[in-house]
């Protein structure tokens, strides 16, 4: 796994932003695993200037969504839907027929989850998966105890995530305790991923997942079984990790190792 530590969020989010934007150069018709929270709304700004101002262009792209709320309609504030809407799609020229999130509405959710991972598949598989982290370590909605071979379903959300959730609605009752989510098992099946994580809030979570012991309890960890992860994450974010000497002077030597 390869952790590099930005000194702002902001240069965290175009660092992020470059491998986005240097696949989509290289495979035109790349397919996108998407997230949503407040982590990656400024690696979708980035996209979006890039695509604004250098012409990065999203025209064959096709993009895959983590998850979604049970019981939330797309046009529902609060629905993931809703959110990329407003902070990615709107803003760039991906094809509406290109995008997949998970349905929140749907009559038959086990037909729609088995869809789901088949739509992937069928479109060659991600490229890059774009990944957040819970406070509790969770990836998607793959709250402590999920299977790491677990695929795209329902989960019950964690009263963690329910509480981290509760600021973006009314009150902590609003929020869905239900939500679709793609498994870890589906996850690990993308050829890249890209964690994105920042400030002291996260540092417990980021530490665990990249220097515990692989387990259930942090789906998260689950990234040390992948053979190409990257973790982007701030200062804040990196101060519990022990190893930061280390991924700095990788850093730091990276103009000179050896060619992959
Ligand atoms: P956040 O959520 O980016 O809003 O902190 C991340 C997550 O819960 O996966």
């Amino acid at each position: 796994m390869e952790v590099i530590i930005s000194k702002t969020y902001d240069a965290m989010c175009k660092e992020a932003a470059e491998i986005v934007a240097q696949i989509v150069n290289t495979k035109p018709d790349a397919v996108l695993g998407l997230a949503t929270g407040s982590t990656p709304l400024g690696l979708y700004k980035e996209l979006a200037r890039m695509h604004r101002e250098e012409g990065l262009d999203f025209a064959q792209v096709t993009t895959f969504n983590l998850d979604e709320y049970v019981g939330l309609h797309p046009n529902h504030e609060q629905s993931y839907h809703y959110f990329m809407n407003e902070n990615f799609f709107k803003h760039v020229n991906i094809p509406s027929r290109n995008i997949h999130i998970p349905s929140g509405t749907t009559s038959n959710y086990a037909a729609f989850c088995e869809w789901y991972e088949q739509r992937i598949e069928d479109c060659g598989g991600i490229d890059v998966q774009i990944l957040g982290i819970g406070s509790d370590g969770h990836i998607a909605f793959n709250e402590p105890t999920s299977s790491l071979g677990s695929r795209t379903r329902i989960k019950t959300l964690a009263k963690q995530t329910i509480d981290d959730n509760a600021r973006f609605f009314a009150k902590a009752s609003d929020v869905p305790v239900y939500a679709i989510t793609m498994g870890v098992g589906t996850i690990l099946e993308a050829r890249k991923l890209v964690l994105m994580a920042n400030g002291k809030k996260k540092a417990t979570a980021v530490a665990q997942a990249v220097e515990g012991p692989v387990t259930s309890m942090c789906t998260a960890s689950a990234l040390q079984l992948h053979e190409d992860a990257t973790v982007f994450i701030d200062e804040d974010c990196a101060s519990e990790l022990k190893m930061v000497d280390y991924y700095k002077w990788i850093q730091a030597n990276m103009p000179g190792a050896p060619k992959k």
